[in-house]
């Protein structure tokens, strides 16, 4: 987990100094399953396991400078949190994504909480350490859990780098992004061919093609998955939450869209962690409510997946 290396002014001016994080584990989740233990998920190869459920930041913690907003956002970190999130991606490209993070993770005193992941976004292949160092500051981290090349940009450069500082323990985790379904073709001959830990891409119940060969290359080169746009961006929400839910959603561990969205993510045996993002607590618990409870299997899977073309 990343360290804590600045206490920011953010923790008193922010009013939130004192929040005190919660154990996941004294926490229901919106499907009552309070009882039940987080859904962890190996790291290939690793001695270590995460939760199946992270938080994107792109879009929802861009939105620094705005005080009341800031501290907003920071109770939805706290939420995630509280309800045994550790994951949390980034990117330089996220506006002021990372200042917000660092301001909440201070605020929260939460740098023991969190699996911090963020990205390399600079075509000038000399500046992967540079950019790395500026993400650290800005998140208040020392070093992070993992570093992606976002979207194969510079990739070859980055890569070579991001081993280097791997080595040295400079970062813990390397990867490779691509989302949109784009450049798939060469996303799969950098994962045949280079040493990775993480691949990012997206994968939903309506968008399945990496299930054809992206997914089946991670298990088969033992690389992690993380999964964005779980929602497509939130267009699932906007297509089917005003449909009703199928009756059997409950054998499959559901009791909301925001359950069933995920839950059909991670129950593939590629998956490692979804990333969904949101502004709002009460998003952020139904998100979470996937962390717990039943799994669909291969059957219930392709269930799923009918019953939502069928709407
Ligand atoms: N190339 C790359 O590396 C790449 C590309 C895309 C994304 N990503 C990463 O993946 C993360 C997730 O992808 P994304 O942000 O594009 O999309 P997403 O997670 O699929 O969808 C986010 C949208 O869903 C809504 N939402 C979340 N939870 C909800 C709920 N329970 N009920 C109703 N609406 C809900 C959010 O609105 P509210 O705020 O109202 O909840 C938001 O508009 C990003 O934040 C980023 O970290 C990486």
């Amino acid at each position: 987990m990343a360290n804590r290396i600045t206490r920011r002014k953010f923790l008193i001016s922010s009013g939130l100094a004192g929040i005190a994080l919660k154990s996941p584990m004294l926490f229901a989740n919106t499907s009552g399953n309070a009882a039940s233990s987080p859904i962890m998920r190996r790291i290939p190869g690793m001695d270590e396991s995460i939760p199946a459920i992270g938080m994107g930041t792109w879009i929802t913690f861009n939105v620094g400078g705005d005080t009341q907003l800031v501290q907003q956002r920071t109770r939805v970190l706290k939420t995630f949190f509280d309800l045994g999130g550790t994951v949390v991606d980034g990117s330089p490209m996220y506006g002021s994504a990372a200042d917000v993070m660092g301001e909440a993770l201070d605020s929260l005193d939460a740098h023991d909480r969190i699996f911090a992941a963020t990205k390399i976004w600079t075509g000038d292949e000399s500046e992967t350490r540079a950019e790395a160092a500026r993400s650290s500051r800005r998140w208040g981290v020392e070093r992070f859990d993992l570093l992606q090349v976002h979207n194969l940009l510079g990739w070859q450069g980055h890569l070579e780098t991001l081993k280097q500082m791997k080595a040295n323990g400079e970062v813990r985790y390397i990867g490779i992004t691509t989302s949109h379904g784009r450049r798939h073709r060469e996303f799969a001959q950098i994962m045949e061919r280079e040493s990775l830990d993480f691949v990012q891409l997206t994968y939903n119940v309506l968008d399945h093609e990496v299930e054809d060969r992206l997914l089946p290359l991670a298990q088969e080169r033992g690389i992690g998955v993380i999964v964005n746009r779980p929602f497509q961006g939130g267009s699932l929400f906007r297509r089917f939450q005003s449909e009703p839910l199928p009756n059997w959603a409950g054998e499959v561990g559901v009791s909301n869209w925001a359950e069933f969205f995920l839950k059909y993510i991670i129950s593939h045996p590629a998956v490692t962690c979804a990333i969904p993002a949101t502004s709002k607590v009460e998003h952020m618990k139904e998100n979470m409510g996937a962390l717990y409870g039943a799994l669909p299997n291969a059957g219930q899977r392709q269930r799923m997946a009918d019953y939502v073309r069928s709407l």
